[in-house]
């Protein structure tokens, strides 16, 4: 008997770092970037019932219909499967929306791999990565975790050797930013980059512990700042708080608007949280999670899936 209804964790990531190489024939960019899977998560809620597709969302500005990410990663799955059953999906967001943290990619491979398990399917990663790729461009990316590599689209992944553990200030600027719009403003002027090999000396050198990050670059940063440049202020002094704090790295995630910071120290990160906090912005701490712990999540029966 397949198990009725599953509730799974679906983790948010940032891009440690994030080079654009250039504008591809299909409109969209060619990326290097580094991905990271940190402890912040939506819960997803699949229960198999009636013959049809149905999601409920406890937040706004995820929508509870056909057009929800995870709603079109059940119905592609259901047809790619020739399934008949529906299925109800219940998303609890904590993952900010339109924040460059990937939620909405992130729940739609989490039905994916969960609806493979309840429906039997066993199509496993490998099987699911066409449907993921044609679902966005983040979407694959949630089918490893961990600290990987994005190539392409940021659709063709490699999980690396190296996995980043450290803590993580997330800051949330509560300022959605819409990701095409960013993309759409560098194709103007894509210039040569004097940071074009710093992902490459993070995969490549024996650089050890959170160090490692140092350098990282997000090429969408200035972007994403025109965009919204009511938000460059609020960045600057977010950035100041958490490098004084002890940041290795302070960036923007994906697109924007989400800031964090990487600390090698627990205690460095509350208190860089609390100095954002008495500012009024709304920041958490986070820990990073390593591929292979996101993908022990998957391994186990169903019932050690909560
Ligand atoms: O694939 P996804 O729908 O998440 O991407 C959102 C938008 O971001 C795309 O429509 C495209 O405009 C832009 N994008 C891009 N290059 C990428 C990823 C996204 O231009 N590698």
């Amino acid at each position: 008997m397949s198990p009725p209804g599953l509730r799974l964790r679906a983790c948010a990531k940032v891009n440690l770092g994030l080079e654009v190489l250039g504008k591809r024939a299909d409109g969209y960019h060619e990326l290097r970037t580094l991905f990271q899977t940190i402890d912040l998560h939506d819960d997803v809620g699949l229960r198999l019932r009636g013959r049809d597709v149905v999601v409920r969302s406890d937040h706004l500005g995820a929508p509870g219909d056909a057009s929800n990410l995870a709603a079109r990663a059940a119905e592609a799955l259901r047809r790619f499967a020739g399934i008949e059953q529906g299925v109800e999906i219940t998303l609890r967001k904590r993952i900010p929306v339109g924040a460059g943290l990937g939620g909405g990619s992130s729940d739609a491979a989490v039905v994916l791999l969960g609806l493979d398990r309840m429906w039997r399917l066993r199509l496993g990663r490998g099987g699911l990565l066409p449907l993921a790729r044609r679902l966005g461009a983040d979407v694959p990316y949630f089918l490893y975790g961990g600290t990987a590599l994005g190539l392409g689209r940021g659709d063709e992944v490699y999980p690396l050797e190296r996995q980043l553990r450290a803590w993580l200030v997330v800051v949330d600027p509560e300022r959605p930013v819409a990701t095409a719009a960013v993309f759409a403003r560098l194709a103007a002027g894509l210039t040569p980059r004097e940071n074009g090999r710093n992902i490459f000396r993070f995969v490549t050198s024996d650089l050890a512990g959170v160090g490692a990050v140092r350098g990282l670059v997000n090429e969408l940063e200035q972007a994403a700042l025109e965009e919204a440049p009511d938000l460059r202020e609020r960045v600057g002094r977010i950035r100041e708080v958490l490098v004084t704090g002890g940041a290795h790295l302070a960036a923007l995630t994906g697109s924007g608007s989400v800031c964090f910071g990487v600390f090698a120290d627990v205690a460095a990160a509350r208190a860089a949280a609390r100095r954002l906090r008495q500012q009024g912005l709304r920041a958490s701490v986070a820990r990073t999670v390593t591929g292979a712990e996101y993908r022990r999540y998957w391994a186990g029966p169903a019932r050690r899936t909560r």
